[in-house]
Order: structure tokens, then sequence, then C-alpha cells
């Protein structure tokens, strides 16, 4: 039931919180991650972690390569499962083989984890539904316990793999003595507090809703941002294209002037991820670079950004983390609103199914 709600991707984003909190239980422990499902042995002898996905899960697998390299130390690559598939990837056994899907059926998916498994590597799946075909194939799972999604759009199953690797990093880290105790306790702490920073607030709602006017119509859309927020973009572009048939494109923001920067002009609208905890002097040259080629701006923030033409306000938080949450309710709402805007049918968008089950 969609409880009042205009749409099951609504309600999703809504619920985002409240599914946090679950995927949180009982593995915040003091200074310590605690994952009873994971063999204390896993990680042992591992030099590489190889993550592999397609679509939005993909978008939380590259998150988590920022995430692991940073706070884990340990060499991380990233796949999308229907190239890996087809290419003859060198497989070494240092290597813990990591397949991430909501669905835990994605046929390419699916695909990847059987040829790790004839390698002999180690295999983990990260899913959200239990007894999926990954869940029963690989060696070890974590469920991300986001509960059934329905719209076809993935919104609160990104929410929850996202979370679900931040707690891996620290899970390593203390693993590889990366972090010491007191650093793996203030992220616990900044863990506890996702779930208030992603409550959808009416003022917020509002606001997306009588913006979103402006973005109905133009040549297409730039989603930017820098290190993890690179991926957020990425994700931003896909819900907007997914429900709105809108051309999106997720960019580093250092890549602009690298060529796309030539598409610059008032019809092009440029979403800037701008966290004021990671390289914001860096991301606001690259956003006034746009702006002075006449690009209509769009800013997430926390402070005020005078180049935008718009600007929507995330609330004050310490940690970048916390402004990747409150900025992907932002990107999901600013999607919802800009489809509902254009009549389309927001769950059952054309030409796409919720699992991909055949090639
Ligand atoms: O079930 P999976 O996570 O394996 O699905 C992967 C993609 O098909 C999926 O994330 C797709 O990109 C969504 N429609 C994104 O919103």
């Amino acid at each position: 039931q969609k409880d009042g709600y205009r749409f099951f991707m609504e309600k999703e984003i809504y619920e985002q919180s409240v599914v946090i909190s679950d995927t949180l239980m009982g593995r915040l422990g003091e200074n310590e991650i605690i994952f009873d499902e994971l063999d204390k042995t896993l990680f042992d002898g591992i030099n590489e972690i190889k993550l592999c996905a397609c679509g939005t899960s993909y978008h939380a697998a590259m998150s988590a390569s920022y995430l692991f390299e940073r706070y884990s130390k340990i060499k991380t690559s990233l796949e999308i499962a229907s190239e890996f598939r087809y290419r003859e990837p060198i497989m070494t056994k240092d290597t813990l083989f990591v397949v991430i899907s909501q669905s835990g059926e994605t046929a390419d998916t699916l695909e990847t984890l059987k040829m790790a498994k004839a390698a002999n590597l180690k295999t983990l799946a990260i899913c959200n539904v239990d007894n999926s075909s990954m869940v029963r194939l690989a060696d070890a799972t974590i469920l991300t316990r986001a509960g059934i999604e329905k719209g076809v759009a993935s919104t609160k199953a990104f929410a929850t793999q996202v979370s679900v690797f931040w707690m891996l990093s620290l899970y390593i880290a203390k693993r590889k003595n990366s972090l010491n105790a007191q650093e793996i306790a203030s992220h616990i702490s900044l863990l506890r507090e996702v779930p208030s920073h992603i409550k959808v607030t009416d003022a917020m709602h509002e606001r997306i809703k009588r913006l979103s006017k402006r973005y109905l119509h133009g040549h297409g859309f730039f989603f930017i941002g820098r290190d993890i927020f690179y991926p957020l973009a990425l994700e931003g572009a896909l819900k907007l294209k997914e429900i709105s048939y809108l051309h999106a494109e997720g960019y580093p923001a250092g890549e602009m002037k690298h060529g796309p920067i030539a598409l610059a002009d008032p019809e092009l609208f440029t979403i800037a991820l701008l966290p004021k905890h990671l390289h914001y002097e860096k991301s606001k040259s690259n956003v006034e670079e746009l702006s002075a080629r006449d690009s209509t701006i769009c800013a997430i923030s926390q402070s005020e950004f005078d180049k935008a033409d718009d600007f929507i306000q995330i609330s004050s938080c310490e940690h970048y983390m916390l402004e990747f949450f409150e900025m992907m309710v932002v990107l999901q709402l600013l999607s919802l609103e800009i489809s509902i805007r254009l009549g389309n049918d927001v769950d059952m968008p054309r030409n796409l199914a919720k699992s991909v089950t055949v090639e």
C-alpha cells in the first residue's frame, strides 16, 4: 500500500530513515562494527577487494571504493558486471570478490559471482533480498534490510547499501589496524546520526516541489561532484533519466574543462554537489567555471553559494558522509518532483523492469 503517498518511490524515500535504523541495528558496538554473519577469518590473506554490480548498486559500490581505500587502506577495484563477465579478468586468490545487488537476481552480477567462485576466490554478497540466488551462492552475505522496494527507481536500497559499506569499511579498518578505536568510535557516532539526517522535512520537500518547475525543459543536466560525491552525482543523474526521461549525465566536477563544459549555456542545468567538509573550494571553483559560461546552476550545500541560480540548503552537519545522505535525499526528491510534473508514471517508468534477470 502507498499509505497516502502518491507513488511507492515517494513512500520509499520517506521510509529511509526507518530502514537505515534497521540496517544499523545490532551492528554498532562502542568502538567496533559487529557483523555476526561474517566469519572472523573472511579478511585473512585478503589484499584487494573487487566490487561488482549494475546500475544503482554499482554507484553504491563506487562509493564503497572511496571508503575502503580511505579508511580500510585496502586496494579496491570496481567492475560493471556486464563488462566484467565478457572480458578475461585476472583474478588472484588474495582478492575478496563482492557482489552488490538489491534483488540478488540480476543476471550479469550473478554470472560474475559464478566466475569468482569458479576461480576459487572468497566471495561476499551484499543483498537486500534474503534467500536470493546471490545470497545462496556466495560464501558470506550481509543483508541490507531495506524491506521490499517496489519503485523501479531504487532509493532506500541505495541508502542501505552505502550504510553497509560505511560500516564494512570500519569493520575492515579494525582488522587491518588502519583506524584506531577512537577513530572508529567517532565514525560510529556519526553512523547513529544518519537516520535523522535522511528524514524528509516538509520545508525541504516543498522547496524542491516549487523549484522543480524550472527544470522541465532544456538541453539536459550535468550532475557534478568530487570524490564520493561523484558516484552520488552519477546516481542523481540515473534517477532523473529513469523516471523523467530527460538527458542527464553525472560527472566528476574536475572533468568539466576536459570537454563537457563546451555544452554550457542557460538551457544546460548543472546540479552541483558542494559538501562543506570535502574538497569544498575545489568543487566551488568548478561550479564557478560553469556559471561563468551561463549554465543554470542549482547548488546543493550547507551554505549559500552566490553563483547559483537556485540553492537547496541541507541541514548543518559536521561530516561529509552526513552531507552525502542529506544530498542523496535532495536528488531523489528532485527527480520525483520533475517526473510528477511531467506526468510520468514514477513507479513504472517506460522500458524498465525492477529486476533484470535476463541479459
Ligand atoms: O537488483 P540490483 O541491485 O542488482 O539491480 C541493479 C540495477 O538493475 C538497478 O539498480 C537499476 O539500475 C535501478 N532501476 C536503479 O534505480
